[in-house]
Order: C-alpha cells, then structure tokens, then sequence
C-alpha cells in the first residue's frame, strides 16, 4: 500500500495504544462509517449524525472513503492532527450538502471472496469493531457477504434515491431526487406549453417507478410509465387524441428508467408508431436527480436514522438495516431488505389510475 495507508496504519496503533485504557473498560468502540453505490442526498446529514452520536457516547469514528473500495485500499478520512478520526467539526461542515463528502463507488475487488477476506483482515487490524454502512441493495448484499469472515457489527442505514428498499418506507435522497424531478417538470411544461408538444421526462429507477409515481402526482402529469403498471402505449395514445381535442395544447409523461417498455427514447418510438398527435420531445434528466441540497425531509430522516444505527449497534444489534415506518424506527435482517424490490402501495397506483393513464 501507499505511504499514506502506511500512516494510517501508525495513527491507528497509536490510537488504540493511547485509548487502551477506555477499550480495557469496555467502554471505547472504534466505528467505521461509509457511503457506497449511488449517491444519495442526504447522506452527509446521515454520516454526521452517526459522528454525533458515537461521540455523544464516547466511540471514535473512522471515515472509510470511497465506500468498500476505499476500505481495501485503506484510504481513511485523515484529520487535522493526522489522525484517521472523523472529527464532528468536519462531517458536521457537510452536513447540508449534497453528494457525499466520503466519496461513493461500487467495488468489484469486494465482490470476490479475496476481497472481503482482505476487508475483514483491514478491519481487524485496524481495530473497529462496528461498521455503518449508508447504501443501497448492493451495499447491504456486500455487508453480508462480509459477514462470513468478520466478527464485527454491521448496521446499515438506507441511503438510495430510488426508495425501493423492503424494510423501510423512505430512503434517504428520495424527497431530494423527486423535488428535483419536480422542479424540472414545472420548467419543460413552460417550454412544451409555448410550442404545442408533448414531452416525455425520464426519471431514474433502474428497478422502481417510485421516482416516477411520486414525480407525476406531483406535477399533474397526464400519463406515467412506471415498471409496476403495464404500460400500454395504444392507450396513451388514445388519451393524448382525447386531451387535444378537449383544447389541451401540451401534455406530459413521466417514465422510469426502468419501465418494461423502455426509457424515454424507446417509448418515444412506440408511441411515434401509434401516432401520437402531438409533437414529441425527450427529456433525460438521469443523474442531475442525485445532486443537489437535500430537502429538509431527507436531512431529518437521514439524521434519525444515522443516530438509530449507532444506538442499534450499541444495543448489540448486527446484520441489520435501519429503517422507518409510520415515522418510527424498524430494524430488518439485511438479506431481507434486498430479497425482491419494493412495491409501490396500492393506494399510490390507484391514484395514478384515476388522475393520468398509465
Ligand atoms: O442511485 C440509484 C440509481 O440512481 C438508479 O436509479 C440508476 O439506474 C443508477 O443509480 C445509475 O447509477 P450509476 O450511473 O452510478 O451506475
């Protein structure tokens, strides 16, 4: 490894050298935090209120950058003193923004058996013992992978824009990615108003309408088309002949990424080939939807469930996710939280199908 990994390794010894009386009292936890797959707004909020907490109960924090990958190269967030400490003056400077300050990635070195033995081996030798991990389905399928060769704690914390994780009804950087979706639908209607179209606006979910569901209720979009509803694009068409004979000079469809009939450019064809009467557009709006300040809902909710995660660990809870219902939190094995994607609820579907066509 590099030099800088080697420093690490010193700072740590030094540490747990300094602090052994603490450890021998039982009182002392070293706790590795990291953010991994897609980012998500909100999780900064996440990761500070996990330093707040651990520090509030006398545990120390490590800052794992770069999600797992970070973790096998030992990049370690470094502090003032040169300490691999995340420090509460430091995470709580981010805390408000978006992105994640820790840095994000997905990892093909962990996914091999290799790598989450060098993972446990990492973690080991650097003495923490507890691990948060903010993320989504891939990150929660690695922390259990790692569990077969590490004794430690594992909490995770449900950070993903796509809300489409069981064990929870929100995920952080959910409010963030729709009030962005939002805000860029009310300013294509602007633009699709003055010149007669339609537009097609894709949002993401690679596996999930939730974006999309939440996007066209919010914005009164005439037709949607999410992977959970079957979308049929004779039927689109006919209610788009109904709307402009009614007078209506302009309409909007909100698609997910991950609908069965494709993005925004594959329905476009489709609905080209049944005639669409109106002019049509695309919009992408893909990852503009990670970015951005989060919402204050995604900040409160991360902040909640960072401090849950802590609290779980000291409980001596392991292998679960955190997550909340009815505003309460709940705790789920991890498997669970990935065994099959989240449905969107019926109430939510029934709305769709009494507002716009799908
Ligand atoms: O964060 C989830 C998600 O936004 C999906 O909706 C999307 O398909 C995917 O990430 C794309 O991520 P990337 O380009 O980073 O692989």
């Amino acid at each position: 490894m590099s030099n800088g990994s080697d420093r690490v390794t010193v700072a740590l010894s030094e540490l747990a050298a300094t602090e052994s009386g603490n450890r021998g009292r039982g009182a002392y936890m070293r706790i590795g935090v990291f953010c991994s797959g897609g980012d998500a707004p909100g999780m900064n909020s996440c990761v500070t209120a996990v330093v707040r907490a651990a520090n509030g109960l006398g545990h120390q924090v490590v800052g794992i950058k770069r999600g797992y990958q970070g973790l096998l190269e030992e990049d370690f967030f470094i502090n003032s003193q040169g300490q691999p400490v995340l420090t509460l003056r430091r995470a709580s400077s981010w805390s408000h923004v978006g992105g994640a300050f820790l840095r994000s990635s997905r990892s093909d070195e962990f996914r091999t058996a290799e790598g989450q033995q060098k993972a446990a081996e990492i973690l080991n030798r650097h003495q923490i013992e507890g691990l948060i991990a903010i993320g989504g389905d891939g990150t929660f399928q690695g922390a259990v992978a790692l569990t077969q060769y590490w004794d430690g704690k594992i909490v995770g914390c449900p950070g993903t824009i796509d809300n489409d994780l069981l064990g929870t009804d929100y995920t952080i950087g959910f409010s963030t990615a729709v009030q962005t979706a939002v805000d860029a639908v009310d300013k294509i209607r602007d633009t699709a108003s003055s010149h007669d179209r339609m537009f097609l606006v894709e949002v993401m979910g690679r596996h999930s309408g939730y974006i999309a569901a939440y996007t066209a209720i919010a914005t009164g979009a005439d037709a949607v088309a999410i992977p959970e509803t079957e979308t049929r694009s004779k039927r689109i068409v006919q209610q788009m002949r109904n709307l402009q004979e009614q007078g209506k000079n302009s309409t909007i469809l909100i698609v997910a990424e991950g609908d069965e009939r494709g993005g925004a450019a594959e329905l476009i064809e489709q609905l080209e080939n049944e005639n669409c009467p109106y002019s049509m557009r695309t919009v992408v709006l893909g990852h503009l939807q990670r970015g951005g300040t989060p919402t204050p809902e995604d900040r409160r909710r991360a902040t909640q469930m960072g401090s849950a995660a802590v609290h779980a660990m000291m409980d001596g809870k392991s292998g679960v996710m955190i997550g909340t219902r009815d505003d309460q939190i709940v705790l789920t094995p991890l498997p669970e939280t990935f065994a099959r994607h989240r449905q969107i609820p019926p109430s939510v579907l029934e709305l769709i199908e009494e507002m716009m066509v799908s």
